[in-house]
């Protein structure tokens, strides 16, 4: 087995040493609040082995990442059925395009766009009585941390600002393919977009990802093995937009980013990893984040390719 830690302390080093690009969210105010230096990363084996580097225990903007939640819920409870509201193709579209979904009948290519979060949201309205509570239970059992929070302030941040997502859901409710009210789809999404996080919690969340579904501890099946392998591929497909080939290319591992800044990805049956850098670069993904998991899966040579 490599030695995880000393690669993953040589990396960081050698990354923090050259120069840092990007620009951190500013179009969710609450968030350019935040020091664009900071850096951290975990790692977590399947056999419950830590290793970590720098900022690995401040706390971050989950954003979109919890989209791959999000997703989990509907699907464990709708199966195939899902796919009749939302596809699963790469859109090849920025996050927040508004882009084929005229065209598509308001059914949004992958469930990782905007759209297609807010298209999952609408569903999960439906299927639970509070889907809030629903989805912090499920992240705080799976990350074993029962002191992970909503950010209030980055929630209302972010519904004070979010004109595209509204244009999105009212688009995509005039197309018929939104139940609920806009508003209530819209404040649920917000909210669990604004989950704070560090990178060693998010290795713990997306352990079940590397795991068959199950987690470590408990043996809690969140997915079947089947479903894990199609939320895999749809990480690996849709989990980076229109970076999506690029980060299959440089880095090869099913994964998925957030504005916050952060990156999570699994190698299936042996670890997660969680990198946190907060400057983005055009397309809405950490410019660090990127560059670290580029030479960590160089480095080990441990990719799913
Ligand atoms: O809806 C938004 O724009 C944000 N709450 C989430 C976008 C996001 O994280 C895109 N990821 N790279």
């Amino acid at each position: 087995m490599a030695d995880f830690q000393s690669i993953i302390d040589d990396i960081h080093q050698q990354i923090i040493a050259q120069k840092n690009y990007g620009e951190v969210a500013g179009y969710i105010p609450e968030l350019s609040d935040i020091d664009p230096e900071k850096f951290g990363v975990s790692l977590i084996t399947v056999n419950g082995v830590c290793y970590q580097a720098g900022d690995s225990q401040d706390l971050f903007s989950l954003q979109s990442i919890v989209k791959v939640l999000l997703l989990s819920m509907a699907y464990t409870r709708l199966g195939g059925r899902l796919w009749q509201r939302v596809g699963v193709e790469p859109s090849g579209t920025p996050f927040n395009s508004l882009g084929t979904l005229e065209y598509d009948q308001g059914i949004p290519r992958n469930p990782f766009s905007n759209a297609g979060a807010i298209v999952v949201c609408d569903v999960l309205l439906d299927l639970y009585e509070n889907p809030r509570q629903a989805l912090l239970d499920m992240v705080r059992r799976l990350a074993d941390d029962d002191t992970i929070q909503y950010d209030p302030a980055v929630a209302a941040s972010e519904k004070a600002e979010g004109y595209r997502n509204v244009a999105l859901a009212n688009f995509v409710r005039s197309l018929g393919n939104i139940h609920n009210d806009v508003d209530a789809v819209l404040a649920l999404y917000f909210d669990c977009c604004s989950i704070a996080i560090n990178t060693e919690q998010l290795c713990r969340l997306f352990l079940v990802f590397a795991n068959n579904g199950q987690t470590l501890d408990e043996h809690y099946q969140l997915l079947n093995v089947s479903q894990t392998k199609r939320m895999n591929a749809i990480m690996l497909t849709c989990g980076f937009y229109d970076e999506a080939g690029d980060f299959a290319y440089q880095v090869g591992l099913p994964g998925k980013s957030g504005v916050g800044g952060g990156i999570v990805a699994v190698l299936p049956g042996h670890f997660s990893i969680a990198v946190w850098s907060p400057r983005l670069n055009e397309k809405g993904n950490s410019f660090r984040g990127l560059q670290f998991l580029e030479q960590f899966t160089t480095k080990t040579q441990l990719s799913i390719f």
